[in-house]
């Protein structure tokens, strides 16, 4: 029997606390043109399993919207209506009035955060602690969100006297925007995209993600009551599908949009006006570490296991190839080691739990495939019981010595999988950086500044974060988070978005000009210039 599957519990429902108890949300609901709408349904299963008699099965959870693409493209055309050109009534709105409606949203909100813990904990398995900490620090985002545009609105009552000419600069929206976030941010990664949108002008309209669909089900009556009908609209069905006519209506102008670079490249090719089209992307990564003799073991130590097994390395900016030099390395894979056999796993509600069940179907298959495949080419898992896993439970593989000729050298494992390679000098980890295809982030472990200088210069032009003695991580917000290469395209942080999701446009008057734009300032009836 293996590692994993000796301490693994399948729960019955009875088993389990009972505020984590859950009932199967039976209709499948969207959101179009401010009307909630019931649609036809696809069964969406949890990847916590239980056992009936000798069989494993999944916990059914409910269904989310599949709609097909006739009805996809009302929610397009609801989100091309509501603004109108720019001339429907939330783009007309002044930055206060929007600013108010998405207040009184994030009011109310607050009352959600227990029923999308539980959904969300069920949905992706992520772990009560985490499932708490993404809906707050959404409600935080909003907040600083709504004072950073208050500043930016003072800013722009500004007059501006530039050789002789009077302008006035404000941002404006762009239009309809199309999101698309990932499923293991459910919340907190569509919110970072959706709220600046939302809050610039713009009208929305968002797919929600295979996994942890159900968990945004609650909002729809809430986004319904807040906004203009056709400001927002929800919806959910084959992305292959549904997302191609949306686009080559040509309506679009923003792609926000979290995923793999091949599914960004098709729906950017299916648009007709590619210069109309402005992408924000976070694609894939495979942030590296960088592990020097002379680091903190300990704490090296830590940063690495959590950095690449945190929510079972599900995380955008998690570790995904640790970089050992070769005078310490036998001693870090031996603390490593140890520091992996004594993680807790299990379900999300269970205390201190740091891996669970993985949400992707099929998942567990293609990490053992990964580890086969370096095993064939010299690689050998390190840790006892690594690669093990029952029912959708992974139990870590530290994987060492990891080489170019391996898929996992290259891929982004997206879960519990450690590559480990070993480097003498500078110049091997300057060949590789080199060669990567990805460049969001990286880490450094040592206490020497001759060590750290010369690799932070190589990395601030490979990467776009570098990570002193600490696991990479996307937070604070205030921060901007963006890649370089194939990782990213724009950036968002709670300015930037509010950037990346609107246009400067200004009035300019010249000598001719001056007396008509002092005016309308003075007649104040301009919902753009005025002061
Ligand atoms: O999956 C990508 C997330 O934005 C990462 O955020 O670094 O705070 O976990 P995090």
């Amino acid at each position: 029997m293996s590692v994993i599957e000796k301490n693994l519990l399948y729960p019955s429902m009875e088993s389990i606390p009972r505020q984590f108890q859950i009932t199967c949300r039976n209709e499948a609901r969207c959101l179009i043109n401010g009307k909630i709408i019931p649609a036809p349904g696809k069964e969406v299963y949890s990847p916590i399993q239980y056992r009936e008699s000798a069989v494993i099965k999944n916990y059914r959870l409910g269904y989310t919207p599949w709609l097909d693409p006739s009805q996809a493209l009302d929610a397009i055309k609801a989100a091309e209506l509501a603004y109108d050109y720019g001339w429907g009534v939330w783009p007309q709105m002044t930055i206060k009035e929007r600013i108010h409606c998405v207040e009184e949203f994030a009011l109310r909100m607050q009352d959600l955060q227990e029923g999308f813990i539980c959904q969300v904990m069920w949905e992706i398995a992520k772990p009560y602690q985490s499932s708490k900490d993404e809906f707050q620090r959404t409600l935080k985002y909003m907040e600083e969100t709504i004072i950073h545009l208050r500043e930016l609105d003072k800013n722009a009552a500004k007059i501006h006297q530039i050789e002789g000419f009077a302008a006035q600069i404000r941002r404006s929206p762009l239009g309809p925007v199309l999101l698309m976030g990932p499923f293991n941010y459910p919340l907190n990664e569509a919110f970072a995209m959706f709220i600046p949108a939302l809050i610039m002008g713009n009208t929305v309209v968002m797919k929600l993600p295979s996994w942890g669909c159900l968990c945004l089900d609650p909002f729809l009556d809430l986004l319904a009551d807040s906004f203009p009908p056709g400001v927002v609209n929800i919806i959910n069905g084959e992305g292959s599908k549904i997302i191609p006519p949306i686009v080559e209506r040509g309506s679009i102008n923003v792609l926000g949009f979290i995923g793999t670079t091949a599914v960004a490249n098709k729906i950017i090719a299916d648009h007709p006006y590619n210069n109309r089209l402005r992408t924000i992307l976070g694609l894939e990564a495979k942030n590296p570490a960088f592990v020097f003799p002379d680091c903190d073991l300990e704490l090296t130590v830590q940063e690495c296991l959590q950095g690449a097994l945190e929510f079972n390395g599900q995380r955008c900016t998690s570790l995904k190839h640790i970089w050992v030099h070769e005078e310490i390395c036998e001693r870090f894979l031996d603390a490593l080691s140890q520091a992996v056999a004594k993680i807790k796993y299990g379900m999300p509600w269970d205390q201190d739990v740091l891996l669970t069940p993985l949400a992707e179907e099929g998942k567990c298959e293609r990490l053992l495939h990964w580890i086969y495949q370096a095993e064939e080419h010299g690689a050998k898992t390190v840790n006892p019981g690594g690669g093990e896993y029952a029912g959708n439970l992974f139990y870590p593989s530290i994987l060492f010595p990891v080489t170019r000729e391996m898929d996992i050298y290259h891929v982004e494992q997206f879960g519990p999988v450690i590559p480990v390679s070993s480097f003498r000098s500078l110049d091997d980890i300057a060949v590789y950086l080199a060669e990567c295809q990805f460049g969001q982030q990286a880490s450094i472990f040592t206490n020497s500044a001759q060590m750290a200088a010369p690799l932070i210069d190589i990395l601030a032009h490979q990467v776009s974060r570098v990570n002193l003695n600490a696991q990479c991580r996307r937070g604070p917000d205030e921060l901007p988070f963006t890649g370089r290469k194939d990782s990213a395209e724009g950036t968002l942080s709670i300015v930037d978005a509010l950037r990346a999701f609107s246009i400067r446009s200004l009035v300019v008057a010249n000598e001719h000009g001056k007396e008509l734009f002092n005016k309308i300032l003075a007649a104040d009836n301009c919902k753009f210039l005025h002061r």
